[in-house]
């Protein structure tokens, strides 16, 4: 059951597609108060009660304990003490025994979230604006909330197949001689891949929608060889256009009258990549259409997907930040023995990026009239990529792309999926990607993944090599790494062939994984689930938080420390334990439910699936369109029949509908065997 609860006048921020009543009287399981135009709500917490949800946070699955703040921001260093990173998932389950209930804080604004922090049994709840709508939801389970919440906000977005195949990507690939060589290197060493992004190296002066010449000469022709093995290419799109008279984007823009504006009606200024740039106003259908038509010239040529950043929107000053800051410093120079004014004036210029001064100073334009960045600020992102959908679908109707952006707020699920930004090449981070990943789905973000190898900082072959493990799972399946650091393509590496093989289990495992993913989302369900979801009168598996569910029968468990050479698991029921060396080559083992140390050189890894079910592998293949399915090996631990709803479909049309790619497979199982060959 969902009711809905109005503060305010809320900004209609899209997430939302169920139109309810708004039900009178408080908001149950809260106390409701109200401090100025702050509306606060408490709850007085049992020692028990987990907090899931939050979607893309640092911290653990259980998100008790910490502040967070619901504001979008260009934040690199995900550092445990981080209260906000690209996006707002405003979305939470509260779990104890006997009692589970979801809510939802539809706010466009600045919402805190103190979560036990400064009293360990309350959590506060703070919406700053106080104009918001509060979804309460309850069902019998914590699955069947997030279901629900699902329902309220629409359904997930699905990729094309081919976006789970492995993508390359790195921040400095010099045009495409560099992507040739990249492409080239994987091919000859057999290390699956198909596709490679390409970052803002490949624009002119990182001018959106503009190829620089000397880098691809002819990036059409580049595209169409590319596409001959195989591989897309992935261009990033960022969110600020240039200010530049001439630049056909930048002009069309001024003539269309859709750049956000300050409170004078000139239009806001800011610094990103390319210099001094306008900001689409994606709040306004008008600017929006015309945006997404700027895809169009890329779609024409064979693009089939995208990469959408910057879009919290960063800003690393505008000139009024500059101004102050100078002004700050002129002070300081005249009142040398100030020193507390000089720490403050090194934090004006160390903080100048993305400063709260700045998103007070433009407006958006929109239906519901005009209103200040600061009261909407987390829904710019979703708006981006509302407006690539919007435009994609008016080009190419009938066929999905690749979408994933930084910055999101619920309700751009239905548009397209994320990653989750510049995270560092730290052990910690692996950890941090796997916990990431269930709030993400609950917030019906299932497409998303992290950077492989660890975006900021040098990686190393270990770590690359743990890394990937854990991405053979994740839908979203990309290396990619900043400039300046260490190359981190796999062949860089001694024992690349231990992490091509590592490749290969995703490419082997793919047509199962994707049957995963699709049921999930089409189903409304969450493709990786925290165990508590799964096993919630098992208070041992609710508190495990280095494991997760995989669709309806595995489980993964990563390693994410160094040196290791193996890990302990908990199994919260008997499951088969598939430690796997490759595609190919692999051990099997059945497992009771209990505390399993499960011994694990570099380069293997292991998947468990639940006794009585079964997993199932192809033969594998160098890029998607390879694979084969028609012979699966399937491998469980089955005692008896079993059987296995396998969805299929042709991987790029729009609208997939479940019951039209379900196929049942069925094996009859027999103590002691554990692979089975199925023709499909
Ligand atoms: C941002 C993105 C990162 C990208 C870089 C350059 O930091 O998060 O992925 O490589 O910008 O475009």
């Amino acid at each position: 059951m969902i009711r809905k609860y109005t503060f305010g006048t809320p900004f209609p921020t899209g997430a939302v597609v169920q139109s309810l009543e708004a039900a009178a009287g408080e908001v149950p399981f809260f106390e409701t108060g109200r401090e100025g135009e702050k509306v606060i709500f408490r709850r007085t917490m049992t020692p028990e009660e987990m907090i899931f949800g939050l979607g893309e946070n640092v911290r653990g699955m259980n998100k008790r304990g910490h502040l967070y703040r619901a504001w979008n921001t260009d934040m690199f260093n995900h550092s445990e003490n981080q209260p906000s990173l690209y996006a707002s998932h405003n979305f939470l389950i509260f779990f104890r025994p006997g009692q589970v209930f979801g809510v939802y804080f539809d706010d466009p604004g600045l919402v805190t979230f103190d979560l036990g922090e400064s009293h360990g049994t309350e959590a506060v709840i703070t919406s700053e604006n106080g104009n918001l709508d509060v979804y309460l939801l309850e069902g019998h389970s914590a699955r069947a909330i997030a279901r629900e919440f699902r329902q309220l906000t629409g359904g997930s977005y699905t990729p094309p197949r081919w976006a789970f195949g492995y993508i390359q990507s790195r921040w400095g690939y010099a045009g495409e001689e560099a992507v040739r060589a990249v492409v080239e290197n994987h091919r000859q060493r057999h290390i699956p891949l198909d596709g490679v992004c390409l970052d803002i190296d490949y624009m002119v002066d990182y001018k959106n929608f503009s190829w620089k010449p000397e880098f691809f000469p002819d990036w059409k022709a580049f595209n169409g060889e590319m596409k001959e093995r195989h591989i897309r290419l992935i261009p990033i799109i960022d969110a600020g256009i240039k200010q530049e008279e001439g630049y056909a984007p930048y002009d069309s823009g001024k003539a269309r009258d859709v750049f956000c504006k300050k409170e004078d009606g000139s239009d806001f200024i800011a610094s990103v990549w390319p210099g001094m740039c306008a900001f689409p106003d994606f709040l306004n259908p008008e600017a929006r259409e015309w945006f997404g038509d700027l895809y169009q010239p890329l779609l024409e040529e064979g693009i089939e997907g995208f990469w959408n950043d910057m879009n919290e929107p960063a800003l690393f000053f505008t000139e009024d930040s500059l101004r102050e800051g100078f002004a700050k410093a002129e002070y300081q120079r005249q009142h040398l023995d100030d020193y507390e004014g000089m720490w403050a004036l090194g934090n004006v210029f160390s903080g100048m990026a993305n400063n709260p001064a700045d998103y007070r100073r433009f407006y958006h334009q929109t239906p519901q009239g005009k209103i200040c960045h600061d009261q909407v600020h987390n829904i710019y992102g979703a708006g981006m990529t509302h407006a690539t959908a919007e435009g994609i679908r008016r080009y190419q109707p009938d066929r999905r792309y690749l979408l994933f952006s930084r910055s999101s707020f619920i309700g751009a699920h239905r548009d397209g999926g994320v990653w989750q930004g510049d995270n560092f090449s730290w052990w910690s981070h692996i950890k941090m990607a796997m916990q990431m990943m269930p709030g993400l789905n609950m917030s019906g973000f299932l497409f998303s993944g992290c950077d492989l190898g660890g975006f900021g900082m040098d990686t190393t072959e270990d770590l690359l090599a743990r890394f990937l493990q854990l991405g053979v799972f994740t839908p979203l399946m990309r290396n990619h790494s900043a400039l300046h650091t260490r190359d981190q393509e796999i062949y860089r590496f001694d024992s690349w062939e231990g992490m091509r093989d590592t490749v290969t289990v995703r490419y082997a495992l793919l047509p199962y994984l994707y049957s995963e993913f699709m049921k999930a989302a089409l189903r409304d369900e969450m493709y990786f689930r925290p165990l508590a979801f799964d096993y919630p009168q098992d208070g041992r598996a609710c508190r495990v938080e280095d494991q997760l569910m995989l669709g309806e029968d595995c489980m993964i468990a990563p390693v994410y420390e160094p040196n290791a050479v193996g890990r302990y698991v908990y199994l919260p029921e008997d499951m088969l334990m598939i430690r796997f060396r490759s595609g190919q080559d692999y051990d099997l083992e059945p497992l009771e439910k209990s505390d399993h140390y499960i011994a694990l050189g570099l380069h293997e890894f292991p998947l468990f699936v639940k006794k009585g079910r079964f997993a199932l592998l192809c033969g594998g293949g160098e890029c998607t369109e390879e694979l084969d399915d028609t012979r699966l090996t399937a491998l469980g631990w089955v005692e008896g029949p079993a059987q296995y709803e396998l969805y299929r479909d042709d991987g790029v049309s729009v609208n997939p509908q479940l019951e039209e790619g379900l196929t049942t497979l069925q094996l009859q199982g027999e103590a002691g065997k554990y692979v089975w060959q199925i023709d499909r």
